[in-house]
């Protein structure tokens, strides 16, 4: 029998019992639809308890379109956007950003997933030069697809340096509730602080069964951002259940909770795993993904049991994620079952 659980994506787990109660206690009576309702003003009033209150919040139904529809707010067709090449919205998204935006993506080669100023310094140019792309928007993404986290200062360098060059910080937030929790910080210290200008702020991944947001701290950029979404196919007309959903990861540090939790079996899965011969970890695992090389010989064993994805065939990189759901036991039966196919 193949196991409840596997490790192949924080997309694979399920939905948190106190989000799906939120879900039902919303399913009463009617209410007016398209986000005119009072579950999605108390998301709202949520997110600006952790915000601010002077930010914009918009519900989305995925982080594809988070990110897609942030950048649109915050771009024109002949600007760029400058990302890494293991950036979600270069690899993942279908030319989504590049379709709905029209702006060109400058990737970036990264050891880590991390941009920096030297690197982002280095795709700054062609500014005033009418043949050139102009770049406009840095985007990160925070915990990285490479499962490390950006440190404060680096987001705040980056932001300052977006900002002293006419441009603007973009955050992908899919996983940024297991960022904030790495580094000990509450959603705003991790976000709106250190300058972030637009958050893809991703509740999916973390307990939630299909919730994304995008929140505007920098609000010049949200003018028309309901034509925006509503163009992109991203307005829920029963949107009282997205809603209620961030209402429930947002009350009672459901958020912290379950992102902390994450990231704890990651790390215990990387103990675990580090102690099998033929196993390197690759990447430093400071949120809820482990990435490892492991032996070729080893994937297609181990894939028949446990489904997860490899993540750079080349390099034979896989990876395998943690969710708020995963259990020690879950990490354990995983670990032993690849020391022995190993
Ligand atoms: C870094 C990152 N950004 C955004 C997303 C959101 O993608 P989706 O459109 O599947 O919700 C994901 C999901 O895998 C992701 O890993």
């Amino acid at each position: 029998m193949k196991p409840a659980r596997s490790f192949a994506s924080d997309n694979n787990a399920g939905v948190h019992s106190k989000i799906l109660e939120a879900i039902a206690a919303a399913n009463q009576g009617h209410v007016v639809g398209y986000g005119d309702d009072p579950y999605t003003a108390a998301a709202v009033r949520k997110f600006k308890q952790h915000f601010g209150s002077d930010i914009d919040v918009f519900m989305v139904f995925n982080g594809t379109a988070a990110n897609t529809l942030g950048l649109k707010a915050m771009t024109e067709s002949y600007q760029a956007v400058i990302c890494t090449e293991a950036a979600h919205i270069y690899t993942d998204e279908c030319g989504a950003p590049e379709r709905f935006t029209g702006c060109k993506l400058i990737p970036i080669a990264t050891t880590d997933g991390k941009l920096t100023v030297e690197m982002v310094r280095h795709a700054y140019h062609g500014i005033g030069d009418q043949h050139h792309v102009q770049p406009r928007v840095v985007s990160i993404t925070q915990a990285t697809e490479d499962g490390t986290v950006y440190k404060p200062k680096e987001v705040r360098d980056l932001a300052r340096f977006a900002h002293q060059h006419n441009m603007l910080l973009h955050m992908d937030g899919a996983r940024v509730a297991n960022a904030a929790v790495s580094l000990g910080l509450s959603l705003r210290q991790a976000t709106r602080d250190l300058g972030v200008d637009v958050l893809s702020f991703g509740g999916t991944k973390n307990g939630a069964m299909g919730a994304e947001a995008v929140i505007f701290f920098n609000r010049e950029f949200c003018r028309d951002f309901l034509y925006v979404r509503k163009q992109g196919m991203q307005l829920a007309s029963k949107m009282r259940f997205i809603s209620a959903q961030f209402d429930a990861l947002l009350t009672g540090d459901l958020w912290r909770k379950n992102a902390e939790h994450a990231n704890r079996m990651a790390t215990l899965l990387k103990k675990e795993v580090s102690r099998i011969r033929g196993i390197k970890i690759v990447y430093k695992v400071e949120a809820n993904g482990v990435f490892a090389q492991i032996p070729r010989s080893a994937i297609a064993r181990l894939q028949k049991r446990y489904f997860f994805y490899v993540w750079n065939e080349e390099e034979l990189v896989v990876r395998w994620m943690c969710s708020f759901d995963t259990t020690e036991q879950d990490v354990k039966e995983f670990a032993q079952f690849v020391a022995e196919t190993i």
